[in-house]
């Protein structure tokens, strides 16, 4: 596991946008075949965005030969609810940037049959040639996706129950009332995840910091999903000063070091 640490939160964004945008790049530049892009929703990855979508406009990157996934889906919020994590993505990048509609996919939490509409998920990214790169935060108990505590780290895309203290954090999103927020969701498992070729995770401010040190250095487990980042052979967690504040000094010491060493 590789971990950058960026000074704040805008830093680590800009670090994240260019590092996926040399990724396309790079395949772009070795293959005609499609670049198979995880996204995820929440407040940390709207910057990173944000820069994607500069760098559209400026030429610096094209997203017409990426296909993307989306980790997650309300169920049985409207896809037109401004909370949907269908609008999300319009808002904050679909609709700024090149990639065609159709190379879209995001979980339809309204299906009839939501088994059904996660088994075709996994077998859609299958058939793209599974992801090169997942983009991802974390939940401030550490959960990737929708993957909340005692998810199995085998997991595949399915249906989950939201736990309490998800509902309570989202409620910002739909006017405070954690009522309000729906009690379950449709995600791609922990083992969707860490079943891309890389996988790189947004985690900014000091709320995340529980999350970082149960992942970072904590043992793999359940209780904390993103845990399971620990036995990717190629994980990037990228945070800023006030999130990686709860690791061991030493820890700290030994990823600034790694990267000035990598950088000379
Ligand atoms: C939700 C999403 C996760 C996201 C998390 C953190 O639970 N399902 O994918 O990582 O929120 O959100 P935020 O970035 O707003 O802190």
């Amino acid at each position: 596991m590789k971990v950058i640490i960026r000074d704040n939160a805008k830093e680590g964004s800009l670090w994240a946008a260019h590092y996926i945008a040399a990724k396309i790049n790079e395949k772009a530049a070795q293959t005609s075949a499609p670049f198979v892009l995880g996204l995820c929703t929440g407040s940390t990855p709207i910057d990173t965005y944000a820069e994607l979508i500069r760098m559209v406009k400026a030429g610096e990157v094209s997203f017409k030969n990426v296909i993307s996934f989306n980790m997650d889906e309300y169920v049985g919020l409207p896809v037109e609810h401004p909370e949907s994590y269908h609008s999300f993505m319009h808002r904050y990048l679909f609709d700024h940037i090149d990639e065609p509609a159709e190379n879209i996919h995001i979980l339809n939490g309204n299906a009839t049959d939501t088994t059904a509409e996660c088994e075709a998920y996994e077998k859609a990214i299958e058939a793209a040639g599974g992801f090169d790169l997942f983009l991802g935060g974390v939940g401030e108990d550490g959960h990737i996706a929708f993957n909340e505590p005692f998810s199995s780290l085998s997991s595949r895309t399915r249906v989950i129950t939201l736990t309490q203290d998800t509902r309570e954090v989202n409620a910002r999103f739909f006017g405070g009332n954690p009522e309000a927020v729906p009690a379950q969701a449709l995600t791609v498992g922990v083992a969707t995840v860490l079943s891309s070729k890389e996988v790189v995770i947004l985690a900014f401010g000091s709320k995340k910091a529980r999350a970082l040190k149960d992942a970072i250095e904590g043992p793999m487990s359940h209780y904390c999903t993103l845990s399971g980042l620990q036995n990717h052979p190629a994980g990037t967690i990228v945070c800023d000063e006030a999130s990686i504040g709860e690791v061991k000094v030493n820890s700290y010491r030994y990823f600034k070091a790694v990267e000035a060493a990598e950088n000379r």
